[in-house]
């Protein structure tokens, strides 16, 4: 399996591109717009046929770069049931299957940081986990904006992310400190949101938080919920 994790430097988000050799198909997770030029050449450069984009939840912070690669390539744009996006090629649920050529990724529904926030799983020997803005490295997604609700992404993550095998490797969507991955083992270690005692506690930790809002929410949010902007490829 082709596997790279890329960086944008101005959100800090991380994006994922899975492609099975084979049969060159890819997919991209949570694309950002003005990455697009390289995502193309990337996709040029290893000879892979770009099938969907997907997008754990509606961002914030970036706008996604779904609209762009779909037009430039032919690409369906997945995002989640809940998602406002009513724009995008085909909306993805709990348990279902995403084919990647012969691999199939798991989607997980991980509500909390907003109500349509997803996990994708790839199963096999070394377990990949896409946890987006639900479980990060040593920290966990924000819940006070988009419809986030701590209590759920408690459940979200201890129901659900913290109860797959411990060396599951965790692929999260930002990182603010250069961190690139961890482990389910780790996080459950030595993650102090996951070190609380109960719900009751987490929703307080979380409500104690009182971060400012995204820069660019105010624009992220509805250029998202439009798929992204539409601009001409240079
Ligand atoms: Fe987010």
């Amino acid at each position: 399996m082709i596997f790279r994790q890329l960086f944008d430097e101005t959100s800090y988000t991380y994006t994922y591109l899975l492609a099975d050799e084979p049969s060159k198909e890819a997919i991209i997770i949570d694309s950002v717009e003005g990455k697009v030029e390289d995502y193309i050449r990337l996709l040029k450069e290893l000879g892979l046929t770009l099938k969907a984009t997907l997008d754990t939840h509606t961002h914030a912070d970036h706008i996604t770069a779904a609209s762009l690669l779909r037009d430039h390539t032919g690409c369906l744009s997945l995002v989640g049931k809940q998602s406002k996006a009513d724009c995008a090629s085909g909306k993805f649920q709990h348990d279902d299957l995403i084919p990647i050529g012969e691999h199939r990724l798991k989607v997980l529904y991980t509500p909390g940081h907003t109500d349509d926030s997803y996990s994708f799983l790839l199963e096999g020997p070394e377990p990949k986990l896409f946890s987006g803005d639900t479980l990060l490295i040593r920290g966990t997604g924000r819940t006070d904006f988009q419809n986030g609700d701590a209590a759920q992404q408690y459940r979200s993550l201890m129901d659900i992310l913290l109860t797959l095998p411990a060396h599951t490797l965790v692929y999260p969507g930002h990182d603010y400190k250069g961190s690139s991955v961890s482990t389910i083992a780790e996080e459950r270690e030595y993650n102090p949101r996951l070190k609380v005692a109960s719900e009751q506690d987490y929703v307080e930790l979380m409500a104690a938080l009182h971060l400012p809002n995204p820069a660019l929410m105010d624009i992220a949010v509805p250029a998202n919920q439009a798929c992204g902007k539409h601009k001409p490829l240079t």
